[in-house]
């Protein structure tokens, strides 16, 4: 097995930064937010936990230091045996600095090198595979165990965390998020909006349509389209939800 430790680092945990938050505070609750990628789910990720004074969880982020092990490994990820033999030497971990949250693969710091997108399309390709998300599920189950957490992936509220008190998903204009994605990027200089939109479609088909744990919204789930919102409309759309559901 990957043997995985989380230290605080992963938890943004913070004082509430907004009277609006106290209804939800006096609840732990544990908050879901699925999503394709570039709709914005981890700015608002976590703008809101920062909100409700809670931690914020990047499981995406989870995928990919799994992925950069089988890169540097050179194992085919195919390959169900080699996956298995590699994960039970691989060992991550998150640590917080200064300058936020980092990743580590067997004491070294690869935060750096998870989000190229090679990272990005191999990320995508290593979640289908079953190995790779029976480690994760055990792993985000025992972080969430204590709740006053907001997670974010791709299967929180459906597979994870079917129990969770308050889901979303969050989607956009296809059109959008790769934009969005594209303004992210494009100080690396690294790829042009139309490969970018092609990585897109191609990460948006392997989620939706892969047998384990695809993307899709639970059907509890509070649909939120960012596509016309800027960010603090989406977080306070969300903060109205929560309040509602906390009897606020
Ligand atoms: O959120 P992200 O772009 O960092 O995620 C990278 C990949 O990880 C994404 O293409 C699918 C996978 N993923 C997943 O399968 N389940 C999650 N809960 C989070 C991410």
């Amino acid at each position: 097995m990957i043997s995985m430790v989380l230290d605080e680092g992963l938890a943004v945990a913070s004082t509430p930064d907004s009277e609006n938050g106290p209804a939800a505070l006096k609840r732990s609750l544990l908050i879901t937010i699925d999503g394709p990628a570039g709709a914005g789910k981890t700015t608002v990720s976590r703008r809101l936990a920062a909100r409700l004074g809670y931690r914020y969880i990047d499981t995406g982020a989870l995928y990919r230091g799994l992925a950069y092990a089988v890169k540097t490994a050179g194992v085919d990820y195919r390959d169900a045996d080699a996956l298995t033999k590699l994960f039970d030497d691989t060992h991550l971990r998150f640590r917080s600095a200064s300058d936020g949250v980092h990743l580590l693969l067997n004491g070294v710091d690869i935060t750096a090198h998870i989000r190229t997108p090679e990272m990005t399309m191999l990320a995508s390709a290593v979640s289908a595979e079953a190995a790779a998300r029976r480690f994760l599920l055990d792993l985000q189950r025992g972080m969430g165990a204590e709740k006053k957490a907001v997670f974010e992936g791709r299967d929180m509220g459906t597979i994870v965390f079917p129990e969770a008190d308050v889901k979303f998903f969050l989607d956009a204009a296809a059109a959008v998020r790769a934009y969005r994605r594209y303004l992210e990027t494009a100080g690396e200089g690294r790829q042009t909006l139309a490969d970018v939109t092609a990585d897109m479609h191609k990460r948006d088909q392997n989620d939706t349509r892969r047998k384990l744990a695809p993307l899709k919204p639970a059907e509890d789930a509070v649909r939120i389209d960012a596509t016309g919102m800027d960010v603090e409309a989406v977080v306070a759309a969300m903060m109205a939800v929560i309040a509602e559901k906390c009897g606020a």
